[in-house]
């Protein structure tokens, strides 16, 4: 078989505590870089470095505890037929020895964490919304306290209003638990609000990568120029969870987003 090139020369960091985000059209190699650095799939050359140190076979295993994934449809990342808390019990059984009232009490925090409450925990998906599906997917993330959480479009499945709630979450646990974030986006709306850094990509290459303010105030790729022109003005604003507009494009406002 023909071997398949999707990437050429990548190289970025996520900085511990930040947000990067990963923007570029359909098909520009995103979720190949996902799986890459998830070790899903091998690049032919180069190596993912984690804290300096290039993740090997051998510490695959704890590389993934923590660094967690969080992809776009929640609903396929649950077990249709489980409860919800039978299906967060499920990380701690296989990586803790804990007791079970501590089990318990880890659960609730990360249900609290992520804005749930703990009836939840007796439900099955189909009887939550898409939104509070992808809160349990973040809190079961959370129950193996990673560092990284690698999100290949967590939001682009879920309604605009649910979205900006989804982000906001996504910010507070930066924030609050110093979680370091891939937030990999074909919205470029998403990126800017969440990030402080943006990488740009375009048929599988680095187009542009700098700060955000840099990157969308002073777009240097013609790529990049188009991606933020093609945003239309009047949703150049994403309702926060509050109900009240929150900036996305800071050129617009003086307000900035999260720093
Ligand atoms: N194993 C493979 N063999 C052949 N082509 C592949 C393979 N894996 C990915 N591709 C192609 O490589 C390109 C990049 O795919 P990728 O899924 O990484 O893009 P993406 O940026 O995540 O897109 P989307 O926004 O649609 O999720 C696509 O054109 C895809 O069809
Ligand atoms: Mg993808």
């Amino acid at each position: 078989m023909r071997e398949h090139q999707t990437l050429s020369d990548i190289s970025f960091s996520v900085r511990r505590g930040q947000a990067l985000g990963l923007i570029g059209q359909s098909g520009s190699g995103k979720s190949t870089i996902a799986k890459l650095v998830l070790g899903l799939a091998k690049p032919r050359e180069g190596a993912i470095l984690f804290e300096g140190k290039p993740v090997t076979p051998q510490g695959l295993r704890s590389f993934r505890k923590r660094a967690q994934p969080i992809f776009q449809n929640p609903m396929d990342a649950l077990d249709p037929r489980m409860k919800i808390g039978d299906q967060l019990m499920e990380p701690l059984l296989a990586n803790f020895r804990l007791p079970r009232s501590e089990r318990l009490e880890r659960i609730a925090t990360a249900l609290q964490d992520v804005g749930l409450s703990l009836e939840i925990a007796e439900k099955r998906p189909r009887q939550i919304s898409g939104g509070q599906a992808q809160r349990v997917t973040i809190a079961r993330a959370l129950l193996l306290e990673p560092d990284l959480l690698i999100c290949d479009e967590p939001v682009s499945a879920l309604d605009m209003t649910v979205q900006a709630q989804i982000l906001n979450l996504l910010c507070e646990l930066r924030e609050q638990q110093g979680l370091s974030l891939l937030f990999i986006s074909h919205d470029i709306r998403a990126v800017s609000y969440l990030c402080s850094e943006i990488v740009v990509l375009h048929r599988g290459r680095i187009v542009e990568a700098g700060m955000r303010d840099d990157v969308l105030l002073h777009p240097q790729a013609e790529y990049t120029q188009t991606l933020i022109a093609s945003v239309p003005k009047q949703s150049q604003r994403l309702p926060s969870a509050a109900g009240a507009d929150r900036p996305i494009l800071r050129e617009l406002t003086d307000d900035g987003g999260p720093q």
